[in-house]
Parts: C-alpha cells; structure tokens; sequence
C-alpha cells in the first residue's frame, strides 16, 4: 500500500526510526528496522522533520511494539519499502496538535497550518457532513435549491448593510445581503413552492463568539403553509441530522413555549433547558415592604424578580459582588441578595430595610431553605430579565451545570410583532416588516401596538438561537399598516421594497419560512464554544482576517474608477 501526508514526528532510537504520518483521516505509524529495512531508508526516514509531505509504500503488519489505544491505527504498523519527500516543510510557528495552547491570533494568521490539527480538520468535515445531509433532506422532501444575488439593493433590516460600490454607476451601491428574505418571498410569488438554500449572508454588526460578519443560512420558505407545516419539517429535519452526524436521538414533536413564558421563567428568548434557576417575580410580595430599591422599582412599572441558586448560601461576599458587576453589564443597578446560612441565619444585602415577615413572605415565595443563595434584581421588566436570564446562565458555567453533550431544543413562538426603540423612538420590528401578526391581536394593532404577537418562531438548542423565521404578511392591507406603524411612509415603503409591493399585487400565496444559522448549529453539534471553530477562514473582532490582512487599503486608480475618495486618514 501507499500512504500519502504530513510527518507529526519521527523517533530516532538508533537503527529504529518511527515515523507518524497524518492525513485528514488519521495518524499512522511507520516503522523502519534494521534487518527489515534498507539502510538508506532508514537513514532518510531518520533524516524527516515535521510537516514535510512525504509518500510511503510500504506493508501493514499488527504493531512488535505496544498497542496505542488513543488512535484507531493504534494496532498496526507500515514496514517501508520505498520513501519519497515530496516536499520539506519549515518548522511551523507552533505544534501542530489538537487543543492547541497557542494564541488564537498567531493560529489565525497561520490559518493554514492551523486547519491541519484534527480537532478542527472533524469540525469541517463535520460541517461539511451537515451540509450534504442538509441538501439530501429537503431535496428528498421536494424543496428546490435556488440562488439568490449576493450583489443587491441595499435594504437595511437589522444591522447595517456591507456596501459595494458600482463602477459603472457612480455613486451608486449594491448591498450584500443580509439574509435572502426578499428573493425567497419573490420566488414563492413566481411559484417554487419550497425553497431551499445555503446562503451566504453579510452583516456588519459587532461581532462576538457566536457571530461573524459574514456566516451561512440555511435558508428555505414554502407557499401555502403556516407554522405548523414549517415546524413539523424542521423537526423531522433536525431529528434527522441530529441522529445521522452525532448517533443522537431528538425525542419529537420538540417542545414550544411562548416568548412571554420564556421571558417570565427564563429572563431570555432562547433559554436553555439544561438546567433549572428559573426565575421567580416576587413582585406582588414586596411591593409594600420597606426596601425602597424594590418599592421604587414597582411603583415605576416594572418588577422584582430572583432567582434561587440552590446549596449556593456559602458563597463568599467577593464572588457575589463579581455577580453584581457582571449584571450591571446588562443595565441592572445592583443585585440584592440574601444568603441562607446552613443554620437558617441570613446574610443579606437589604435585610436591615425589610421586617422579618417581609423577609419571612419573600423567602418562602421563593422556595428557599437552609443554604441557598437568593439573588434579586429590581427594575424595568426588560432590565430585570435580561440581567437574571444572563446571571442564570453565568451561575450555570460557574457550577458547571452545562453538559455539552445534552442538546436541549426548543421553539419559541409569539414574539411580539414590534420593539420600542429608544434610540429611534418608534416601533421597529422585532423580525423584519414582513412577519404576519397574529390574527386574533390584528385589532389591538392602532390601539397597543407593542401588544401585537407575531407569528414567528425560533428554533432554540441549548441557550443559542439557531434558527428563526416567520408566516409572512400577504395581504396588501396589513402590509400596509405595518408600514405605517413602523413608521414608513407610503413612499419610502415604495423606495425600499417596491419591487416586492409590486409582486404580492399578481397573486400572491400564503407563505412562511426559517433560516438556520449553519455555523452556529455545528459549533454546538462539535461542542465548540465559537464559532470561529467551524469556519475555515473566520474573521476576528474588529472584522479582520489576520491572515490575508483584509480589509485593505486599495488604489488611488481603483478609487477614481469607483468615483471614491476617501476621507478617512490611512493609517500609518
Ligand atoms: P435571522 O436574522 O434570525 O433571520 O437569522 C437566522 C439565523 O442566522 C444566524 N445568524 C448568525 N450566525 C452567525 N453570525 C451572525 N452574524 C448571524 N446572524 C444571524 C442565527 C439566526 O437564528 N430572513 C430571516 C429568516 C426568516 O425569517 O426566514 C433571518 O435572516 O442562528
Ligand atoms: P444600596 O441601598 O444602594 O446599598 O443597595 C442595597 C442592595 O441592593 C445592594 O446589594 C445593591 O446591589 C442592591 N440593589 C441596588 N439597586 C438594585 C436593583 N435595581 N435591583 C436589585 N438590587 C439592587
């Protein structure tokens, strides 16, 4: 036989060389003896460094020395009869190995040595695995891969648009898209039914672990559906590639619970099922007492709610001010707690405020005994959920009470149709203009708004959001009055999205849609905990790729071409 690949190491023990090679599938030892190999050979073999491409022929025997149980060769061995080097190699900037030590930013600019370490050579081909099944499943369930633009109008949903600008119209840019929403609605307009396709999308939004300026959607929409068709093959997609890529067993129908019951158990539209520390509002127990943080923060509208850290009542003052920092990241003013001690004494925070009825009504509201840890947050409802939905999952890491190897789906239905803006001071919407609002809440549209539920979901694994999408608006009425509620006049709705106005006027069918993020659904597939672990060449924080050093400074001939000047001070 021939092996081809990569020298990991070579062992001289004087007239007994090993040689590990590596290709994508594995680590094979070769052995070159004395006695059962030339000397030449021996002496070549012994002369090999790292990463030099080398090819072998060579015979298989059951290994003379010990069994190394760690690989799946561990039990053989290749007797060389021939050797080639195909090519030497430098010695790289860092070991080639699984859980590489070295610093992300030196693997990232030598990205190309980095990708040769197993543990991210399983998570592409992983990637890769997903990918094939993916177009294997809605194939066979009669959806139609179709491409959409990746050069587009500019049509600014969520985050802001990466531009591109025209040469040919000066002055003028395509946008890339951000997801293909609009064309997908279009060609359920043109008949195609069911849509599928992996997409590439660009958002230029603050990048974070499980985010990258450019990720792929698994895209799709289908006419003359609603949720539940949508939902029922998702699962049955899910359960599929769940079971075919990883041997596990997603138990259907997966479980729905709406935004307002993940919201008020959870403090968190995807909430993660793997543990318990659901949230308690206690506001009705305190709205009278005498602790003013509490009282002020009902008397202004919003809540009071806590979470029980079981057996955490030991915890020492310190880390539970590290806690108090780490909520104040979310908007929250403080963290009021009371500690249980294992003799039923109290260390509290806000103790002297309140009677011992007070404290007696508000420990037993929230189910504690001898040794928890109860932590409080008063404010607005928005602050208080999302500082304890944050603080539940902070507590969950610390504990260690996360177990990758547990995949916990559920969906979430009946968001809200519309989101207050501050900072725009007006209704944005909470998916995109096109989201269907629930009928029975249609007529609280002009009177409350924010009340209005939509008919959208998303697919939650584990704390990540791995998928969201939508029954769309069809009827040219109630498009309309979206449009109106999020502000838009009847003219800049035409400028933006005329050309899908247009196209619901010559038959239209009801339809409804989701998109995967692909990358974030097999960074939790391969347990990572990034998403630059599943993408080849990922971009870093500031949208950089430190190997090829892109963005980069262009042209003044490019720029004149373009029309473009800029005014930004070239750096350095
Ligand atoms: P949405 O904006 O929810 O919906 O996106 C769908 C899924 O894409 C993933 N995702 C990302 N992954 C990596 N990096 C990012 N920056 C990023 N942004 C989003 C998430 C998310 O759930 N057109 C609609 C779908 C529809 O309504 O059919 C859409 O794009 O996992
Ligand atoms: P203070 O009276 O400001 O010393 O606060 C007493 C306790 O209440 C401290 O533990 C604070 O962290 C906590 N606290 C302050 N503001 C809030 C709030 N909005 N929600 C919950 N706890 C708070």
């Amino acid at each position: 036989m021939t092996i081809m690949g990569w020298v990991q190491k070579n062992r001289n023990k004087g007239g007994l060389v090993f040689v590990d090679v590596r290709d994508r599938s594995g680590i094979i030892q070769v052995v070159c003896e004395e006695g059962k190999t030339d000397a030449a050979l021996i002496e070549k073999a012994a002369g090999l460094r790292s990463e030099y491409v080398v090819a072998i022929v060579g015979e298989v025997a059951m290994r003379s020395g010990a069994v190394n149980d760690k690989i799946a060769t561990g039990e053989i061995e290749v007797i060389p009869s021939e050797l080639r080097i195909l090519s030497e190699a430098l010695t790289p900037p860092f070991p080639i190995e699984e859980n590489s030590k070295t610093k992300e930013e030196v693997r990232l600019k030598y990205r190309y040595l980095d990708l040769r370490r197993a543990d991210l050579q399983r998570n592409l081909m992983m990637k890769s695995q997903v990918m094939t099944l993916t177009r294997q499943f809605f194939s066979e369930e009669g959806f139609l891969e179709v491409e959409t633009p990746v050069l587009g109008k500019s049509t600014p949903e969520g985050a802001r648009d990466y531009l591109v600008p025209s040469r040919v119209h000066p002055g003028s840019f395509y946008g890339l898209p951000q997801s293909p929403q609009l064309y997908k609605q279009l060609l359920m307009c043109s008949g195609f039914d069911r849509y599928i396709q992996i997409a590439r999308c660009f958002r230029d939004e603050d990048l974070r672990a499980d985010r990258q300026p450019e990720f792929t959607q698994i895209d799709m929409e289908l006419s003359f559906v609603d949720v539940d068709e949508v939902i029922d093959v998702n699962e049955r997609y899910l359960a599929r590639v769940f079971k075919e890529v990883l041997g596990v067993d997603v138990p259907l129908p997966i479980q729905r619970m709406t935004w307002q019951e993940a919201m008020d158990r959870f403090g968190s539209d995807k909430p993660d099922l793997r543990f318990g520390m659901e949230l308690t509002d206690v506001t009705d127990v305190v709205k009278n007492c005498g602790f003013s943080v509490f009282t002020g923060a009902v008397e202004n509208g919003g809540s009071v709610r806590g979470i029980n850290a079981k057996g955490q009542g030991g915890m020492p003052r310190k880390k539970i001010d590290k806690l108090t920092a780490f909520v104040k990241d979310y908007g929250a003013k403080g963290l009021a707690y009371i500690a249980i001690q294992e003799d039923g004494s109290i260390k509290s925070s806000f103790a002297k405020f309140m009677t011992e009825e007070e404290m007696d009504a508000l420990i037993k509201a929230m189910g504690a005994e001898a040794g928890d840890l109860l932590l409080f947050a008063a404010d607005k409802n928005k602050v208080v959920w999302d500082s304890l939905g944050a603080l539940r999952v902070e507590l969950a890491k610390q504990l260690e009470l996360l177990d990758k190897n547990e995949f916990r789906f559920v969906w979430i239905t009946e968001f809200p149709l519309l989101e207050w803006s501050e900072e725009q001071n007006r209704y944005v919407a909470m998916h995109h203009p096109f989201t269907m609002p629930m009928e029975e809440d249609l007529p609280l549209i002009d009177s409350d708004p924010g009340k209005v539920r939509a008919k959208a979901y998303d697919i939650v694994l584990n704390g990540n959001e791995i998928g969201g999408g939508s029954v769309r608006i069809f009827q040219d009425d109630i498009q309309e009055k979206m449009f109106e509620v999020l502000g838009f006049t009847k003219e800049q709705a035409y400028s933006q999205f005329g050309f899908l106005l247009d196209a619901f006027k010559y038959g239209v069918p009801p339809h409804a849609g989701l998109a995967y993020g692909l990358d974030r659904l097999v960074m939790l597939m391969a347990k990572q905990d990034s998403i630059r672990d599943v993408i080849a060449f990922p971009k870093v924080k500031d949208a950089s790729c430190l190997m090829t050093e892109a963005p980069s400074v262009v042209d003044v001939k490019q720029l004149n071409e373009l029309g473009l000047e800029t005014t930004a001070e070239t750096e350095k």
